[in-house]
């Protein structure tokens, strides 16, 4: 199996190694997270500050993917570790439906439940959630994430870096802004700008 190194060991990286787990590709050789100072092993696994990439991206072949669920965060940390030369792979369940058309950039994740239909186009460094759907023609930028059980129909484009939250819908066609939060169980049925936060159904302006 290949050596993947995960970044983040919070809850959503907890869902992410189960995904790994469940694809059968790769192999966690270490799991990195600032909450640690110093390296350690653990069941075979190295567990250390985030830091300790760049020693791993000189001395392994190792994929990495960043489990941060945080999209600002996650934008940052992919940023420094790419700089440092790490090398980032998707990972998708077994049990999402993943359309032979669609796209996915690397750093992605895919969790179980969702369907990706044909021709979407997944940036890099985005979250698919659990029971998503995106519909076919989507274009999802880099650091989205399409929370549990969202549903964007046919043709929406979503910005760079945007969080549509669980349950929400967007009606086809209609585009949501980067950086841009739609908040749980919103139905937009109009363009969102970039950096708001809206609620509701229909969506309404939260804050910009
Ligand atoms: C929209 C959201 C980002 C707002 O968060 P916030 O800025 O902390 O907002 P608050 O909780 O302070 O709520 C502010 C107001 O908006 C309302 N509100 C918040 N979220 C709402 C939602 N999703 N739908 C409708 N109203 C909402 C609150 O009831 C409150 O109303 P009030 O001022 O009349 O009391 C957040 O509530 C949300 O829906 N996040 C998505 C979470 C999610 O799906 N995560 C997935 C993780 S896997």
């Amino acid at each position: 199996m290949k050596p993947i190194i995960v970044i983040g060991e919070g809850g959503h990286s907890k869902v992410v190694q189960d995904i790994i787990a469940a694809e059968g590709i790769y192999e966690v050789i270490a799991v990195l997270d600032d909450k640690y100072d110093d390296v350690f092993e653990k069941d075979r696994v190295l567990i250390g500050p985030i830091s300790y990439a760049e020693k791993l991206i000189a001395d392994t072949d190792a994929v990495f993917v960043v489990a941060i669920g945080n999209n600002q965060v996650r934008e940052q940390i992919a940023r420094i570790l790419f700089e440092a030369g790490a090398v980032f792979e998707a990972v998708v369940h077994p049990f999402a439906s993943v359309s032979p058309s669609a796209v996915i950039g690397t750093g992605t994740v895919v969790m179980a439940g969702s369907v990706i239909n044909a021709d979407a186009v997944i940036g890099e460094h985005a979250i698919i959630n659990s029971g998503a759907v995106v519909e076919h023609d989507n274009r999802i930028g880099d650091f989205v994430h399409v929370s549990p059980g969202a549903v964007l129909t046919g043709n929406v484009c979503v910005g760079a870096g945007a969080h549509i939250g669980a349950g929400a819908t967007v009606i086809p066609g209609k585009t949501i802004g980067a950086w841009s939060v739609v908040g749980a169980g919103t139905v937009v049925i109009d363009n969102i700008l970039d950096d708001v936060t809206v609620i509701g159904v229909p969506a309404r302006v939260m804050k910009k």
